[in-house]
């Protein structure tokens, strides 16, 4: 199987052998940097972004620049595109395919991505569909870990802040299930990692204090609270600023700490962590262009993939079922989609776009 022409819409489409393929790809790009690359000479990227977005956006427009292609799209997409006239998903995506070779999609709505993905023949790669999955994200974040200490395997690493909201924990710990890692949780109860994003038998532990766990860490990958996602304002009041990582605070971890974050940060990491040579968050940033280098070369077939082992074929059996009820995903949304339940055992199913589990 070859990544040529697929999408990227979990990180579960990804085998172990792929997602290696991806980071030593990634590598080759971060080595040749600068050098004027054509591989993606005359190749078109769309981006369609629904939600705010910095690094993401520009780094996929740095990456394919930098290899040579050209770059079409809208960053604000809800009132710059057609759909402030009302039109669905599946129509952009089955537009936009005769105007590039691929698109990056940024969209708020669970499984939005997918959606695009079914209805159209390009590569569609996921920038963040709600508060789901962020896939390019978790390569830009095991390369950083690569890089900066020279392996993934081994480590221990502690997730902080949102991780019931926040998509590049939820991404990241989908990869995880191929590496040997520790991993520790650290959130308030109102904000822990949701259950259908724990890898199956995969043991995790659980904590709300920082301070607990942080002597033994070698990786913190902090996250900011997901303001935008809370149902309720009085929520976010509640949990805001629980998490402030400072100087005095590191004087308890490791020499050699890696503090992640995807960024932005709002105040869960204070100023004077930046000259730490810990503080690896601005230099993750960047490694967000070498990896969507990858990516795009990948998925366009500029780079060979072929004879790198894929995902098992889906042993999964499809159930017949309603709509998903999750009112952020894409099949409740999106009224012309087909339900898609799977069935996880005989009292559970697992909707294929949000990935909510149902009981029955
Ligand atoms: C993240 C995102 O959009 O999910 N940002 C990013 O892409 N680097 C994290 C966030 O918004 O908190």
């Amino acid at each position: 199987m070859s990544l040529e022409g697929r999408s990227l819409i979990r990180v579960s489409d990804f085998s172990a052998a792929e997602i290696r393929h991806v980071l030593s790809t990634a590598g080759m790009m971060q080595d040749r940097i600068g050098e004027r690359l054509d591989l993606l000479a005359g190749r078109i990227l769309a981006t369609a972004f629904f939600e705010p977005s910095t690094r993401t956006r520009l780094s996929f427009e740095s990456a394919m620049l930098r290899l040579g292609g050209g770059v079409i799209g809208f960053q604000d997409a809800r009132v710059s595109s057609s759909a402030a006239k009302g039109e669905t998903i599946a129509d952009m995506a089955r537009i936009i395919e005769s105007y590039a070779d691929v698109i990056v999609m940024r969209h708020p709505v669970e499984g939005s991505v997918k959606v695009a993905s079914d209805f159209c023949r390009r590569p569609v790669v996921n920038a963040g569909d709600g508060g789901h999955q962020h896939p390019t994200q978790t390569f830009t974040d095991l390369f950083t870990m690569q890089r900066e200490r020279g392996r993934i395997d081994g480590l221990h690493l502690g997730l902080c802040g949102d991780l019931r909201f926040g998509r590049t924990v939820h991404s990241l710990l989908g990869a995880l299930e191929h590496y040997d890692v520790k991993v520790t949780c650290i959130a308030p109860e109102s904000l822990q990692l949701p259950s259908r994003y724990i890898p199956a038998g995969r043991e995790i532990q659980l904590t709300a204090r920082v301070e607990d766990v942080l002597p033994d860490l070698d990786v913190l990958y902090i996250t900011r609270i997901q303001r935008e996602r809370f149902p309720d304002a009085s929520e976010y009041e509640a949990v805001k600023g629980t998490y402030r990582i400072d100087a005095k605070l590191l004087e308890s971890a490791k020499p050699d700490l890696l503090v992640m974050h995807p960024l932005p940060r709002v105040d869960e990491i204070a100023y004077n962590v930046d000259p730490d040579r810990r503080a690896a968050y601005f230099g993750q940033a960047a490694y967000g262009v070498p990896v969507r280098m990858a990516l795009l070369a990948l998925v366009l077939g500029a780079v060979d993939s072929t004879g790198v082992e894929g995902p098992s074929p889906e042993s999964q059996e499809r159930a017949s079922s309603p709509r998903c009820p999750n009112p952020d995903c894409a099949n409740c949304v999106e009224a012309y989609t087909e339900p898609e339940m799977w069935v996880v055992d005989a009292h559970r199913r697992r909707c294929g776009y949000c990935d909510l589990e149902l009981s029955v």
